[in-house]
């Protein structure tokens, strides 16, 4: 993949691990940058030798500074491709549109159903059958852009917000590393909210 990515990441980054390991993607990524200096995704970056950056807010005089900031690193890095990885700042539109249909989000719920900070907490108390995932091209609103994949997961009777979370992230891990490379291989073309899978019938 001739793309230089960059994973944006807040927490604990097993998103993140599962495109390192990705054996397309994993060489891809250039660089890492977490708004928390102790999140995890920076010590998964460093062991596999990729650029581990901590960007904070507090170290800005505005939240437009701080976006500025992040914007000259990401192209200082040379990156062509933005992956957020739990990543739990809002994005300012000075970053948002210097990537038109180059960031991607994963957000653990079937958009528009249960967006914002707790969509497996809120699909159990909604008390929804189904629920799943959903990886989006990032635009200026939150949760919103044009959705690349979902896939959905059954709400069992039993479940609590640990086991269902459990089920929606082995999806996760397998279907963000695909979306990555199909938007680092130029295979999704986008028309409006709809995003065609380039090679695949019916899309
Ligand atoms: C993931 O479940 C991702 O979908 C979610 O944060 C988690 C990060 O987990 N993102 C959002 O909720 C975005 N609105 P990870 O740090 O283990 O990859």
């Amino acid at each position: 993949m001739d793309v230089r990515v960059a994973v944006l990441a807040s927490g604990t980054g097993s998103n993140l691990q599962a495109l390192l390991d990705d054996p397309t993607v994993g060489p891809a990524i250039a660089l890492v940058v977490s708004d928390r200096p102790k999140a995890v995704a920076l010590e998964r970056a460093r062991a596999r030798e990729v650029n581990a950056v901590a960007l904070t807010p507090a170290g800005y005089e505005s939240r437009e500074a701080f976006d500025r900031g992040l914007l000259d690193v990401l192209e200082e890095a040379g990156i062509d491709v933005v992956m957020l990885a739990g990543y739990m700042l809002i994005l300012g539109p000075v970053v948002v549109r210097a990537f038109p249909d180059r960031m991607l989000n994963i957000h653990p719920s079937l958009l528009p159903a249960f967006p914002g900070a707790h969509p497996v907490r809120d699909a159990l108390a909604w008390g929804a059958r189904v629920t799943g995932v959903t990886v989006h091209l990032v635009d200026e609103e939150v949760d919103h852009g044009p959705i690349v994949l979902q896939e959905a997961v059954a709400i069992e009777p039993g479940d609590d917000e640990d086991s269902l979370y459990r089920r929606i992230q082995e999806i996760e891990h397998r279907i963000y590393p695909r979306a990555a490379r199909l938007l680092g291989e130029g295979r999704l073309k986008v028309e409006g909210r709809r995003v065609h899978v380039l090679g695949e019938e019916g899309r």
